[in-house]
């Protein structure tokens, strides 16, 4: 994976504006923060998506019955139990395989699962969402969770790119459960991105320790200011990181020199929202029909039960 970090850092920071993607926030201390974020009181997705599963799991598992649960970016597992339990409870559930980019995160969720749920069995894999499609084990009725709100991770063209892979790689019948973040006041919003602990600002500054430790870097965190701006026009979060003054780092394994004038911006990421209708057209024109939608009553997240066509 370090050939994919070489790559995006390459490209992304001799860009302009400079942008690195989301997903190398996740070493182990990036997962650690992350894992902080979801219990911050200003980040409801975590808190909110619980509650769902929480409510709903059942009617899931009764609607779904897989055998198989394929979950990509699943991070701690920690809310997938509650999907785990009812798959189980309803008697269908044989195999559950976690993806996540973080070897940390993923090892430890795989040896909890396993120790929790005895019979079922546990294939854990390391890698990126994009990549993993092409080796799912097989199933007669598989489900693939995309919990979290992480599809908002890719721009619309990302989106419908990842949408018609996971169709490929399903047979008619099968599904696909995706979390969503819906469209909500920005005074909510902004908030869950930029926490007065200083969490989010510290996780997003996380992705240049990466850069630093697994490139032979000399960034200066601490010389970043975070923010998150809501555009409102592209309906998402984006996340910046600013440089507080004139800076010049070096990647060594790069052989890269990268110059930030005082004020620029490094764009990390952007965590879209979305409107249903308009989510539910984006599934369709990938070939998915939406079964069943379960939202909170604030209207601030969703999950979307789709099957393959
Ligand atoms: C893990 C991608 C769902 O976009 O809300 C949290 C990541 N970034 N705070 C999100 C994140 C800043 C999170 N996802």
């Amino acid at each position: 994976m370090t050939a994919a970090l070489r790559d995006d850092a390459m490209r992304g920071l001799t860009s302009q504006p400079k942008w690195l993607p989301p997903k190398w926030f996740y070493d182990a201390r990036g997962s650690e923060l992350f894992e902080k974020i979801t219990e911050l009181p200003e980040y409801y997705p975590t808190r909110t998506e619980r509650e769902l599963l929480r409510r709903y799991a059942t009617e899931v598992a009764a609607v779904s019955q897989a055998d198989v649960l394929v979950e990509l970016g699943s991070g701690s597992s920690e809310k997938t139990r509650l999907l785990l339990s009812a798959l189980r409870d309803q008697g269908s559930l044989h195999m559950y395989v976690p993806q996540d980019v973080s070897e940390s995160a993923l090892t430890s969720a795989a040896a909890q699962i396993t120790e929790e749920f005895p019979g079922l069995a546990v294939h854990g894999v390391i890698s990126d969402f994009t990549d993993t499609l092409h080796n799912l084990p097989r199933g007669k009725r598989r489900m693939i969770a995309f919990l979290g709100g992480t599809i908002g991770n890719l721009v619309p063209d990302e989106r419908a790119e990842f949408l018609a892979g996971v169709r490929d790689v399903l047979g008619p019948g099968e599904q696909l459960l995706l979390g969503i973040g819906l469209v909500t006041d920005p005074a909510v919003l902004v908030p869950a991105y930029d926490d007065a602990a200083g969490v989010t600002a510290e996780f997003n500054r996380n992705v240049l320790h990466v850069l630093n430790s697994r490139l032979d870097g000399d960034f200066r965190p601490d010389r970043f200011k975070h923010v998150a701006v809501w555009d409102a026009d592209n309906e998402w979060i984006e996340m910046r990181l600013v440089a507080s003054a004139a800076m010049r780092a070096h990647i060594r394994a790069l052989d890269l020199t990268v110059d930030f004038a005082a004020g620029e911006e490094l764009r990390t990421e952007i965590s879209a929202k979305f409107r249903l209708d308009g989510f539910e057209a984006e599934l369709s024109a990938s070939g998915f029909g939406v079964e069943r939608v379960w939202t909170d009553p604030l209207q601030r997240f969703a999950l979307v039960l789709a099957g393959r066509q």
